[in-house]
């Protein structure tokens, strides 16, 4: 029986394990994550999402405290226009991640950046085109365009010095999407030198309709690009995303022709995990009926979460001003739209009362780890480790879960040593 070990992943000029570790804002995808996998031969992704948040949190600065102070006016008012991200402060922030996880990078892998296009902040060239450039600039391996189509950003970054020797990726859920990335960038004379096909079980959001994704199929999709791919003599990697659970389900991807895995749902319950432990704990012991995929994110795509994550019906009020990455080029975030409508249906309820249950403030949520975003198998999540007397979960180390997929044949999932 074939296993994950048997295949190599050929990318930037090396032979890597072809495990990739999927991007999960805000910070949950750590920097700890990515330099496992990186050292075990692999790749890692971190995050951009939030990064002036995430560098507060880690690297002692003080974006947040200074974005909401010069913004402070406008707290109470629903037209957010001209609340604006600083781009040195951007640069500043993308640059300190990027550059400590790259200083502490060891071993023969690569480590990626996962950037959305759907974080607009309100300014979505001109706040891409700066976190695209800081992080080159900071000398990440690659970057991975997700949650969007793309189509203008890798001409935002082409004067860039690493324009042609960084690796650049595109998440995409059918063909068509590569069809259209391809034809848009055509006259950059630069393809991408790896696709991520992502489907419908995948977590974070989905890049299908809502009523649409329980019938596509990761394989059939994964088979099509790669077919595509062939036929077009275009020499691109291939990776397949969403739902693949077990070393035994990756190298059959593998063997159908996938050049490569992303996943990301087994390593929530890692030591290296940005989770709380607390929210490992739930992902753990969630059911499958927990599971949904859903509307309440203001971006407009679907979502998957745990139906017991805080964040849904939550009222909070919009913190546009310290936050703001869902804010469209006009200011827009449905959120606060939906929590201004919430308010003025209900005059009688104080703010702090009020339950906004058609979207959800990402921001906020995802920046306290209250949005519980997961993919499809979480529920499966239990069977991988150890129940204690307690009825907790004995967390993972990503090492351990990296080397079940590498090495498990079958439906094989190696549980840990107890400890
Ligand atoms: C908690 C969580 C957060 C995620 N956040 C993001 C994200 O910020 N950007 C993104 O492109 N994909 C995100 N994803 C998708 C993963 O990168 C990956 O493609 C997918 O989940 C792989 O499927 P699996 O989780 O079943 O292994 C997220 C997935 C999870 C589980």
């Amino acid at each position: 029986m074939q296993r994950v070990d048997d295949f190599r992943l050929p990318l930037g000029g090396k032979q890597l394990v072809p495990i990739m570790i999927g991007g999960m804002g805000v910070d949950i995808s750590t920097k700890d994550l990515a330099l496992v996998a990186a050292r075990l031969g692999g790749l890692g992704h971190i995050s951009d999402a939030m990064l002036p948040t995430v560098s507060d949190r880690r690297y002692a600065t003080k974006f947040v405290k200074t974005k909401l102070k010069r913004f402070k006016h406008n707290v109470a008012s629903m037209d957010k226009t001209g609340v604006r991200f600083d781009l040195d402060e951007l640069a500043e922030a993308t640059r300190n991640h990027v550059n400590s996880t790259m200083e502490a990078k060891q071993g023969d892998g690569l480590i990626l950046v996962n950037c959305m296009e759907k974080l607009t902040m309100n300014g979505a060239r001109e706040t891409l085109k700066t976190r695209l450039d800081a992080a080159l600039d900071a000398g990440i391996d690659g970057i991975t365009l997700s949650a969007g189509l793309h189509l203008g950003s890798l001409a935002l970054v082409q004067e860039h010095s690493r324009f042609r020797d960084a690796l650049f990726g595109i998440i995409v859920s059918s063909v068509r999407a590569l069809q259209l990335f391809l034809r848009k960038n055509k006259n950059l004379r630069r393809l991408p030198d790896y696709v991520i096909v992502e489907g419908p079980l995948a977590g974070g959001h989905l890049g299908f309709g809502l009523e649409e994704w329980p019938q596509y199929d990761l394989r059939t999709i994964t088979n099509e690009v790669v077919q595509f791919v062939r036929e077009n003599e275009l020499n691109i990697p291939v990776l397949a995303a969403g739902g693949i659970f077990s070393g035994g389900e990756a190298a059959s991807f593998l063997a159908e022709g996938a050049s490569g895995v992303q996943v990301a749902t087994r390593f929530t319950v890692t030591h290296e995990c940005g989770l709380p432990e607390d929210v490992k704990q739930q992902y753990f012991s969630a059911t499958e009926e927990q599971i949904v995929v859903n509307t309440l994110s203001p971006t407009g795509y679907p979502m998957r979460m745990l139906t017991t994550g805080p964040a849904i019906g939550s009222g909070i009020r919009p913190n546009c001003e310290a936050y703001g990455y869902l804010l469209d080029s006009n200011g827009r975030c449905a959120y606060v739209d939906a929590w201004e409508r919430t308010r003025q249906q209900n005059p009688d309820i104080k703010e702090k009362h009020l339950v906004v249950t058609d979207k959800t403030c990402l921001c906020t949520h995802m920046r306290n780890f209250d949005c519980w975003t997961c993919g499809a198998h979480t529920w499966r999540l239990k069977d991988t480790t150890h129940q204690r007397e307690d009825g907790s979960y004995q967390m993972l180390d990503a090492e351990h879960v990296f080397n079940d997929y590498r090495y498990s044949v079958g439906d094989q999932i190696a549980l840990p040593e107890r400890n």
